[in-house]
Formats: C-alpha cells, sequence, structure tokens
C-alpha cells in the first residue's frame, strides 16, 4: 500500500521554468535592491491548458487545438499572460501525449500544424505566450528512434536508450513509478537484453550520455521555438541523467527514489550545454518539473549567473494534501520556507494543482455546496498573491471539483489502471485503494471543462473520452459570466489586481501570525506599498491576530459581499488590503 500511494502522491505533485525579457532593478520597502531583475515570466500568470479536455471542435470527444482557438476570447478575458499546453505532439496516448512518437509532428486526435500554427498567432495577437511541455526524459516506444534501437544490438541507435544485456544477469532494481510491478526494466527478447522506464513500459528513458541524442533533443527545441514559442516547460527533467553503471541501491531505495534518481550528475553540464546551444539564443522561459531534493538542488538550476533554467516546481506542497486533511501550518511553513529561500537570487514557482493532481478546491478547500465558491475564491487568492510565477489549472477559475468515480471502469489514466491491477496481484486493500483514488487521483483534474449547462457541458456534441462531472449544471463557465460574484469573475479581479500591483510579484513576503493554525496571514511590500493579506483555511469563525491596524486601509478585494471584521474571519474568508 505504501507503494500505491507513493505512485498516487507523485501525481499530486508538480512544476515549472521559463526563459527572459527585459531588466530593470526593483526595491524592497527596507531599500534593499531586490537582486530578481524584472522579467516577463516573473510577472506572468501561467495558465495550464489540458488539451484532451478543454474544448473538441470536431465531436470525436476529444480536446483539439482547434477547439482551443475557439475560445481565445475566453483565455484573454481572464487577463492570464502565458500557456502551458500539455503535450500536443504524435503519440499512441498510453499516458496522453507524454509518451511521444514524433517530436515535430501534431497528434491526429488534435488537428495539425496549420492548426497549431493559427493558435500560436491567435494567441500572440492577444498578447498570451505559448509555453509547450518537453517531454525528453522518454520517448514513446512507437518512437522510430526505439524501433531503431531495439532492433539490434549493433543499429546506430541503440544507444538512445539504455539496455542491459541479459548475459551481464539481471540489472539491480530500479523503481517505476507507472509499471504494474514497479519494475523499471523491461526485458526484451528480440536481442536477450533489458530495457529501462522509469515511467510505463510504452515510455523507454532516452539516453543523456549520448552526445547525439542530446543533439537532437536541442534540434527540437529550436524547431518548436523557430515558430515562435515562448517557452518549455520540462517534463521529468530531474531524471534524465542517471548512473549508466547502475549501482546497487540499499534495501527500501524506492520509498525515497528522488534522492537516488533526481539530480544525477551530470544533469547540470547537459543544461548548461542546452543553454548554449538552445536558450541562450532566444528570449523565452524554462521551467522544470522537480526542483531536485534540497535548495541547494534547486538554486543550482534555476540561479540566473548559472545559465541553466529560470524556474523550478517543487512537490513538497501539493504533496500534503491528504483524504483526512492537512496542516494548514505545515502549508504556510513549506511556503515560507521556499520563499525565503529564493528571496534574494533564483525564482519560484507557486501552485496548488496542475494535470497530474485531483481538484485545487477538493484537496486544499472544500466542495460542499455552502463552501465551494468561498473557499475556491480564498485558494485562488493565495495563488496570485504570493512570491513567484503562478501556475493555474484551467477550470480552478470555476471551482470545478474532484469527479470521485465509483467504479474503475470509469478511470482513463494509465498508472491508476497499473497500480489497481498491481494491488489485485498482491492481494492490496482495494476498497481503501478505491478511496485514496477518489481523493488523489489525477483523473479528478481531467474531467471535460465545464462550459455550459448544455449537453457534456458543452464540451463535445460526441461522447467524452472521460465522463463529464455531473454538476455541470450549476458549475459553468457561462453562469458564471452573468453572474458578477462568481467564481470566474473574481479569478479575473485578482489577475488585474496581480498586474496593477508589482508588490504582489516582486514585494518582500513577511508571513504573521505563524503558529495559527487555521489562518494564512502575510504582507508584501514594494517601493513604499504595503498589502496585506488574510486567509481562513477553515470553514469555522477563526481569529488572527497580525498586529496591524487595518481601520485606514484600504480593502482591494475581499471574497465576501459584506465587509468584516479583521480579527475574526469568516470561513474561508479571503481578504486583501492596502495599508495606509
Ligand atoms: C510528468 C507529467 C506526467 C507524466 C509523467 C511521465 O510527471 O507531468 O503527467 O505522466 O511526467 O511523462
Amino acid at each position: 500500500m505504501k507503494r500505491t500511494i507513493l505512485s498516487v502522491i507523485y501525481f499530486l505533485v508538480i512544476v515549472a521554468v521559463i526563459t527572459s525579457c527585459n531588466s530593470s532593478n526593483t526595491k524592497n520597502t527596507d531599500n534593499s535592491t531586490v537582486v530578481n531583475d524584472r522579467k516577463w515570466w516573473k510577472e506572468a500568470v501561467v495558465y495550464q491548458i489540458y488539451p484532451r479536455s478543454f474544448k473538441d471542435s470536431d465531436g470525436d470527444g476529444v480536446g483539439d487545438l482547434k477547439g482551443i482557438i475557439a475560445k481565445l476570447d475566453y483565455l484573454k478575458s481572464l487577463g492570464i499572460d502565458a500557456i502551458w499546453l500539455n503535450p500536443i505532439y504524435s503519440s499512441p496516448n498510453d499516458d496522453n501525449g507524454y509518451d511521444i512518437s514524433d517530436y515535430r509532428n501534431i497528434m491526429k486526435e488534435f488537428g495539425t500544424m496549420e492548426d497549431f500554427n493559427a493558435l500560436l498567432k491567435g494567441m500572440h495577437e492577444r498578447g498570451i505566450k505559448l509555453v509547450m511541455d518537453l517531454v525528453v526524459n522518454h520517448s514513446s516506444d512507437e518512437h522510430e528512434w526505439f524501433k531503431q534501437s531495439r532492433s539490434s544490438r549493433t543499429n546506430p541507435y541503440r544507444n538512445y536508450y539504455h539496455w542491459w544485456n541479459a548475459e551481464k544477469g539481471t540489472p539491480s532494481p530500479r523503481y517505476s513509478l507507472f509499471d504494474i510491478n514497479h519494475d523499471a526494466w523491461k526485458y526484451d527478447s528480440l536481442t536477450n537484453a533489458y530495457y529501462l522506464h522509469y515511467f510505463s513500459r510504452k515510455q523507454p528513458d532516452l539516453n543523456w550520455e549520448n552526445p547525439k541524442l542530446r543533439t537532437e533533443v536541442y534540434d527540437i527545441m529550436k524547431f518548436w521555438l523557430d515558430k515562435g514559442i515562448d517557452g518549455f516547460r520540462m517534463d521529468a527533467f530531474q531524471f534524465v541523467a542517471k548512473d549508466t553503471t547502475f549501482p546497487i541501491f540499499p534495501l527500501g531505495y524506492e520509498k525515497d527514489f528522488i534522492k537516488y534518481y533526481g539530480m544525477v550528475n551530470p544533469i547540470h553540464d547537459y543544461l548548461k550545454e542546452m543553454h548554449k546551444e538552445v536558450f541562450s539564443k532566444y528570449d523565452v522561459m524554462s521551467v522544470a518539473e522537480g526542483a531536485g531534493n534540497s535548495f541547494e538542488d534547486a538554486h543550482n538550476l534555476v540561479d540566473a549567473d548559472r545559465n541553466e533554467l529560470n524556474m523550478a516546481y517543487a512537490f513538497d506542497a501539493v504533496d500534503i494534501a491528504k483524504p483526512e486533511g492537512y496542516s494548514v501550518v505545515k502549508l504556510k511553513e513549506i511556503f515560507t520556507k521556499w520563499d525565503s529561500a529564493f528571496a534574494q537570487k533564483g525564482w519560484l514557482s507557486v501552485y496548488l494543482a496542475n494535470h497530474d493532481q485531483a481538484r485545487m478546491v477538493s484537496r486544499f478547500g472544500n466542495d460542499a455546496p455552502e463552501f465551494r465558491e468561498l473557499s475556491s475564491k480564498m485558494l485562488s487568492t493565495f495563488l496570485m498573491t504570493m512570491r513567484g510565477t503562478p501556475y493555474y489549472y484551467n477550470g480552478d477559475e470555476l471551482g470545478m471539483t474532484n469527479i470521485r468515480f465509483e467504479n474503475i471502469e470509469d478511470y482513463k489514466d494509465m498508472p491508476t489502471l497499473n497500480e489497481y491491477q498491481h494491488q489485485k496481484n498482491i492481494g492490496g486493500d482495494i476498497k481503501h485503494f478505491m478511496e485514496t483514488i477518489k481523493f488523489g487521483c489525477r483523473d479528478n483534474g481531467r474531467t471535460p471543462f465545464q462550459w455550459d449547462s448544455s449537453f457534456n457541458a458543452g464540451f463535445t456534441t460526441g461522447t467524452p473520452w472521460i465522463k463529464v462531472n455531473p454538476n455541470y449544471n450549476t458549475i459553468n463557465a457561462a453562469a458564471q459570466e452573468k453572474d458578477n460574484n462568481s467564481c470566474l469573475n473574481y479569478f479575473r479581479q485578482l489577475t488585474r489586481l496581480r498586474k496593477e500591483n508589482l508588490a504582489l510579484v516582486y514585494g518582500k513576503y513577511t508571513i504573521l501570525d505563524k503558529s495559527n493554525t487555521d489562518v494564512y496571514a502575510y504582507t508584501r511590500e514594494m517601493d513604499g506599498k504595503k498589502l496585506l493579506v488574510i486567509l481562513n483555511f477553515k470553514s469555522t469563525l477563526s481569529t488572527v491576530t497580525t498586529g496591524i491596524d487595518v481601520s485606514k486601509a484600504k480593502v482591494l478585494l475581499s471574497n465576501y459581499s459584506v465587509p468584516g471584521n479583521n480579527t475574526k474571519l469568516r470561513p474561508y474568508e479571503a481578504v486583501v488590503y492596502e495599508l495606509q
């Protein structure tokens, strides 16, 4: 069961990186110059689109590029600056596009290269930048490189992947996140050898030690950057470098596999080379999924003077949400710790959800009808008022919730289905497993976007690839457009607030009433401007002691229409003050 939880939890994690632009310095109120230069990707709100579930234009039940094009004005209206698009390249879809069979083509279900060009143009016309997923820890086993590689031991592509010849004996164990048996080595009788796959058997790991492979990757990056895209989110990047002597790890290593697999040497040499060959030639951003095991690892990835990446995202905050709840003090500690580690150097990303996790409001808020809107707005307030680049997941602006499938047949996520099979094979506690995935499975975050109250929430005229959440009759964009107090309109106010207050991007962060178990309160200050943010993370009346007199302060935004009491907060109350 521990392994189950590990695999499920892995998805309850992830983060980001991107690249550069104009430069000028910004000052803190304490008059120390912030070392962080101004950059577009620091000031951007990044909105993530899961294309498979966003909008279907042709009735095949799968979202597509033309669907996104049809919604460009909606996206513009959100006030976001950049879109991170999950993989749209050719793929047999073992892992919904994270298994790429052709890096220079568009997945048939999603459309054509012409559609892509039109999408990019439409975004740029609206001042929205495009960040694409770069999945190069592994490819699909249906990629031509792998087909060649497995065909013979002497094939020129053999060294594009990691092979272990069987006459050397069985390779030392490696943990696979997605495999039914958690075994990352798959025996292939064709050449009597094992290949390595940290994810599924259909996702063989690429061999970054091979300079030819690295050159191929840089060429692929340039292919897309030359089309004018604005950056890459680098999938599972902390795993690309491997100790190819494959030493034996101590028993139980899989419980802490990132310690063994993450940020192995010479990852920084690869990144420096990638920077020189690719990133240095473009004004784009880069964000890595995974920030290693320590602040030192994270700094080594993102500090500007190292010329590697712009940002990374760590998993520890998203990991704390559990079916039984989570500690608000712990959440505050994690965000505060990361903020202070990057206050002077490097840059952070801030997020609570993405395509690898269940819905933000169901995990960190409260999706009961009386609290869903309030808690969703409160969490959005948090994301939009912290230092760092916020990554905001599509549908969260509506307060979309977990679907909580009862039957395994309704789940589509390959690792979840594999883990279900694994649990059956080992006689695991299936009832417990089903409960775990109702809360944490990433399919909860992948149900179709709820556009309106028409058939299938307006997502498709066909049969959706995954069921639509039945609550679309009440939770949908069309209804929220008409309601000034909706989550959607509140999110628009938040993006505006962030744009109008640079202190929310760069300003010094100071936590208040640290040990308060219910309320998260902090100030953000810069150039003489001071904002106070107070967030009640609980469904009860909660007390906070900030020591700040707000009698003369201006309320910039609140999720309650009637002003409250600044020390006694109503359920999930969120208030942003400008202090005088
Ligand atoms: C990353 C992606 C996830 C994918 C995995 C394998 O964690 O975010 O969706 O399944 O990599 O590519």
